[in-house]
């Protein structure tokens, strides 16, 4: 059901918690099932230096922000932007498709970090 790199990252999730100092903090929430997730980034002129997760919610969303994580740590801005639910699913050798969702959960996150990075950085201005 599940593929051997989701199931290695629900055993083993990388990068749970939330940093303390970071710099921007995402979150989302899916209302059909309940699920949120809390993103938190470290950014350092342009690159993401450190990424913590923490979900409340369904294992593969567990292994959805994991993976997100670490394809997110030594990314730049760019990189990150770019990130969609199907590469998300893609790195992690494809969600059912009934699970795909727990992808848009974790994307839905990060879209929620980088968002909130952009308006600090207009009020810098
Ligand atoms: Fe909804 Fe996983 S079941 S995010």
């Amino acid at each position: 059901m599940y593929s051997s790199t989701v199931l290695e990252h629900l055993e083993n999730p990388r990068n749970v918690g939330e940093l303390a100092d970071a710099t921007i903090r995402g979150e989302s929430f899916n209302p059909v099932c309940g699920d949120r997730m809390t993103l938190t980034l470290r950014v350092s002129a342009g690159t993401i230096s450190d990424a913590r997760f923490l979900v409340d919610g369904c294992p593969p969303s567990i292994a959805a922000g994991s993976m997100l994580t670490v394809l997110l740590i030594n990314s730049d801005l760019d990189g990150a932007e770019r990130l969609t639910p199907r590469r998300l699913s893609e790195e992690l050798e494809q969600l059912p498709r009934h699970k795909e969702h727990c992808a848009i959960l974790a994307i839905d996150a990060l879209r929620s970090a980088l968002a909130q990075l952009k308006l600090h950085a207009a009020e810098e201005i």
